[in-house]
């Protein structure tokens, strides 16, 4: 049912392939709108505990919005534009479900709002990342200003993106954008083989670990009360009786999510 990206459910982890390779995986308004479809039913599929985001082939992740689609555009299309690439990309920010990136190659401006958009990110040895939105006349639009500066600090964020120069996998791990760097036949068993180990965890739990640490960088929230009210809730939860009972019992858990 999609033509610009690709799905495939295995192990409880749906896979989201994006799909140009010959156009570097940049994003046009097919990908995004199937992107949202895809994130959508992360949200809403019970049989997807986790998902991971990558591109097709090996040069790229996605190598940024589809800049044959700015041209033309006026001042609101613009924002237009930006409204969308950001609403999604908060979608995947707030999703119930970890959500992780597996950089397989260059990850420029929209491809790089979207690996920080996600949970955390694996780069394999070849990943570039920049947001060379100045090259353009442009800056990032789909929260990559607020992104970078939350995750690298404001005075590495600020000279990528004036200067719009990319950031090798070396330096993005030494940055803190990434939390590994694999060789690339090695991203995806490892991307794989975190969500199989995090798939074991309570799922409820799992999303308000994600919640209490989203509400760090939300003005609209104090992260600690927020941390005081989702602990709470964990207490209303069949899970958490049957996480304490097994632990007592010296048994292994079995989480239902309710
Ligand atoms: N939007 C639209 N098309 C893109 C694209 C983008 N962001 N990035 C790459 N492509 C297309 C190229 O136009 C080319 O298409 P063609 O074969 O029909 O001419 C194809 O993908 C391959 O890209 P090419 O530039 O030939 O590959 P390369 O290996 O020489 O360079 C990059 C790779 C990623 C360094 C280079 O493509 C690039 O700089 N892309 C734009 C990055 C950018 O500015 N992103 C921010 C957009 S806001």
């Amino acid at each position: 049912m999609y033509t610009a990206i690709t799905t495939s459910l295995e192990n409880a982890i749906l896979l989201i392939t994006i799909n140009r390779p010959d156009k570097m995986n940049a994003l046009n308004k097919t990908v995004l709108d199937e992107l949202n479809s895809a994130i959508d039913e992360v949200y809403s599929n019970h049989a997807v505990r986790s998902a991971i985001i990558t591109g097709a082939g090996a040069k790229a992740f996605v190598a940024g919005a589809d800049i044959s689609e700015f041209q033309g555009l006026k001042h609101n299309e613009g924002m237009d534009l930006a409204h969308k690439g950001q609403y999604i990309f908060k979608k995947i920010e707030d999703a119930p479900k970890p959500v992780i990136a597996a950089v397989n190659g260059f990850a420029l401006g929209g491809g790089c709002e979207l690996a920080m958009a996600c949970h955390f990110r694996l780069a394999s040895e070849n990943a570039r990342f920049g947001q060379p939105e100045v090259n353009l006349g442009l800056i990032p639009g789909y929260g990559g200003t607020q992104r970078l500066t939350q995750l690298i600090g404001k005075g590495r964020a600020i000279e990528l993106l004036i200067t719009g120069n990319m950031l090798d996998a070396a330096t993005a791990l030494q940055y803190g954008l990434v939390n590994y760097v694999v060789p690339q036949e090695e991203l995806l068993p490892k991307a794989k083989s975190i969500l199989e180990l995090v798939n074991t965890k309570a799922p409820l739990a799992v999303g308000r670990c994600i919640k209490a640490a989203n509400a760090v960088f939300d003005h609209t929230k104090d992260g600690f009360t927020e941390e005081v009210k989702l602990f709470g809730e964990c207490f209303s939860t069949q899970d958490m009786i049957e996480g304490t009972t097994a632990f007592l019992e010296k048994r292994k858990p079995n989480f239902q999510g309710k």
